[in-house]
């Protein structure tokens, strides 16, 4: 058993939908097992300038429905140096933190790693709605993001059948191409263009769309990640080659809004109660992690060196199922 008292809870890097219910388990799984858990907010920065309360039940009552995150999140430059790492792990000594559990993405898990090395005990657990942490199948955020990009595809292909239009749609996801493969197949995109994939437009964009037609196809869609960029380009090159009115939509972040899906708020509510159990037996400096599905856990430090790669599979069928 670790002879851990306090725990501080907190969100960092970009919001995602489904971080209410990761906090809200940490607190409530928290007090379940005797701990005092403390919420920091706005991330590292807030927990740099004190602002941080003792959180009850009741505290995180109402916010499992909600998107975003109720501690806030910022990105803190004084925290990026070493005095500011020494001067963070003082301030959670001041308000009696024994161990810190961070929500959030590669960046966030960085800033704990940091704090571990100075004698701060953590544990991450991966929120972000690019699913870009290579040491976990899963991020908290990334269902309801793309559930949230698939209704917008929806709507868009209703007026691209209308108009007879090709619609190019530019979607999150920093430099990886997670979402924009997924929702191109829940779309029925006829080419995804991913940072991961070296790509051609002629041959990936303007080809399916020819082809398409000479099949009998009248309206077309191209989704285009963050990472490659340029759908409003791409919109007017397909056009000049096509004679196809072509429209471009950039998501933004409308992606990363809005009331978590039943998955993300599930799977969160297992992450934090897994991080505490985490703690509890006595681990520490430890990210959760999803493999083959199940909740498990991995070093911090071994987490930050892994890769993650696209789904060969998926992309293949992304391109078979444009027939
Ligand atoms: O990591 C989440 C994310 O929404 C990325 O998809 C995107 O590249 C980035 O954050 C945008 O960051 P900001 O909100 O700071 O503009």
């Amino acid at each position: 058993m670790s002879n851990i008292k306090t725990i501080g809870v907190l969100t960092s890097g970009g919001d995602a939908p489904g971080m209410n219910a990761a906090i809200r388990s940490v607190v409530r799984t928290g007090i379940f097992y005797g701990y005092n858990v403390m919420g920091i907010r706005k991330g590292y920065e807030g927990l740099l300038y004190g602002d941080i309360d003792k959180m009850t039940p009741r505290s995180v009552g109402d916010i499992i429905h909600r998107g975003g995150t109720f501690l806030q999140t910022a990105r803190s430059s004084e925290f990026n140096t070493e005095p500011g790492v020494e001067k963070a792990v003082a301030i959670a000594k001041v308000f009696g933190i024994d161990a810190l559990i961070v929500i959030g993405g590669d960046g966030s898990y960085r800033g704990a790693l940091d704090l571990s090395k100075k004698g701060l005990p953590v544990i991450g657990i991966p929120g972000t709605i690019d699913n870009d942490i290579a040491s976990t199948e899963y991020t908290i955020g990334f269902d309801t993001a793309m559930n949230t990009v698939q209704d917008a595809i929806d709507k868009i292909r209703d007026t691209a059948y209308s108009h007879e239009r090709c619609s190019v749609l530019e979607v999150m996801g920093r430099k990886a191409g997670y979402i924009a493969l997924n929702v191109a197949i829940s779309g029925g995109a006829e080419a995804v263009i991913l940072p991961e994939k070296e790509f051609n437009i002629d041959r990936d964009i303007i080809k399916p769309i020819i082809d398409g037609r000479n099949r009998g196809k009248k309206h077309y869609l191209v989704v285009i990640a963050e990472g490659i960029g340029g759908a409003i380009e791409v919109a007017k090159y397909i056009e000049e080659k096509t004679d196809i009115k072509t429209r471009a939509t950039i998501l933004e972040h409308i992606q990363r809004g809005g009331s978590p899906t039943v998955y993300d708020r599930v799977m969160a509510s297992r992450m934090g109660a897994f991080a505490v159990k985490l703690l509890k037996s006595g681990s520490a400096n430890r990210v959760v992690s999803v493999q083959n599905g199940s909740l498990t856990d991995i070093d911090i430090n071994d987490a930050l060196k892994m890769k993650k790669t696209i789904n060969e599979d998926l992309f293949e069928l992304s391109k078979i199922l444009t027939l």
